[in-house]
């Protein structure tokens, strides 16, 4: 069974003076505004995404639409009262339909429609969730979020949460080896494989032990990919358990000071090959059993996530991860030039009041 995904709690006042912090504007690429099943065949969606509403919908056959919000015609909230009807969606206003090309074919007075559309977004379906693409200066896709095997693994335990950040410190988490002993209490992390770029994704394999509550310490081996800065993939295997796991984190800015997390994880046991059912069952167990201890992992961050400011040049040490090669690779996610990133970060403040 998918469990709707619970919301967190209201995120936490932004820190005092934030926005007078160095913050990064919006990075470039794919990212999530809804797990795919809360987007069934009719459903219309209003996610907020990077300072503005976005309207995305399913129609009956299954595609999947992202537009901006509002009607070319006299300006209705699409999302607001909106509908799908076969494979065109209605403004609730006049009742005007539009095609999944976003092309006006109707009007509610039977009459002839006006030349006019809606403006599409890019949009993806694609590991069990619903992407869209932002670039600031309006470039289309150049890269694709490659699709993960699910095989043999159960529906995953999920959560959205909501909290002050940027989505790079919830990737740059993954190559900050140096914290995951104090804050997820890991013991013995060193990594494995190193920190890997390639385009706009990178690679990197770490281990480390883990105590569960009945089961002791628990060696993981941890393999990261990471897809632009909304989509992280890892899959992990526990050997002692004779177990694997995969995990995916999604984090899309909803302002320039906030951002919406959709974490998900599942686990899969060993077992006798001859009786996938009884493995499926006993991975369904696993995972409910399991989710929450891993939430709560995420969630450590959390604190420090939504008082931390971004520090350019940090002062690393010796056991830091590889932060200076993940940051040279972040820095295709932005404009080319600090001053153009101040500026950009300025503008979507601004715009955000
Ligand atoms: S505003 Fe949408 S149909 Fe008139
Ligand atoms: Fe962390």
């Amino acid at each position: 069974m998918i469990r709707p995904p619970r919301a967190h709690r209201p995120p936490a006042p932004p820190p005092p003076l934030a926005e007078r912090q160095p913050r990064l504007p919006y990075p470039n690429g794919w990212f999530a505004v809804a797990f795919a099943d809360e987007l069934p065949p009719g459903r219309v969606l209003r996610p907020r995404f990077m300072g503005e509403d976005l309207v995305v919908y399913r129609t009956r056959s299954g595609v999947v639409r992202a537009v901006e919000p509002y009607c070319p015609h006299l300006g209705a909230h699409l999302g607001h009262g909106g509908w799908v009807e076969g494979e065109q969606i209605v403004c609730p206003f006049h009742r005007f339909a539009f095609d999944v090309s976003g092309t006006c074919v109707r009007t509610g007075y039977g009459t002839r429609p006006p030349s006019a559309r809606l403006v599409r977004r890019e949009v993806r379906e694609v590991n069990g969730a619903i992407l869209v693409w932002h670039h600031a200066g309006g470039a289309p896709p150049d890269w694709e979020v490659p699709a993960r095997s699910r095989d043999g693994f159960p529906a995953p335990f999920r959560q959205l949460s909501t909290l002050v950040d940027h989505p790079q410190d919830i990737v740059e988490n993954a190559v900050d080896i140096g914290h995951i002993g104090p804050v997820h209490g890991y013991r013995g992390v060193r990594v494995r494989r190193p920190f890997e770029p390639r385009g706009p994704s990178f690679t990197l394999a770490a281990t480390g032990q883990r105590v569960f509550p009945l089961a002791g310490p628990v060696e993981i081996v941890f393999d990261i990919a990471v897809d632009g800065l909304g989509h992280i993939w890892v899959d992990a295997t526990i050997p002692r358990l004779r177990a694997a796991a995969q995990f995916q984190a999604m984090a899309t800015p909803l302002d320039p000071l906030r951002v919406a997390i959709r974490f998900s994880v599942a686990l899969r046991v060993g077992g006798d090959p001859a009786h996938p059912r009884a493995q499926l069952l006993a991975s369904r167990l696993l995972t409910h059993a399991l989710g929450p201890a891993f939430r709560r992992d995420l969630e450590r961050d959390f604190p420090i996530w939504e008082h931390k400011v971004y520090v350019e040049q940090p002062r690393l040490a010796k056991g830091d991860g590889p932060l200076p090669a993940f940051r040279r690779w972040t820095e295709q996610f932005y404009p080319a030039s600090p001053a153009a990133r101040a500026r950009d970060a300025a503008a979507a403040l601004s715009a955000a009041r």
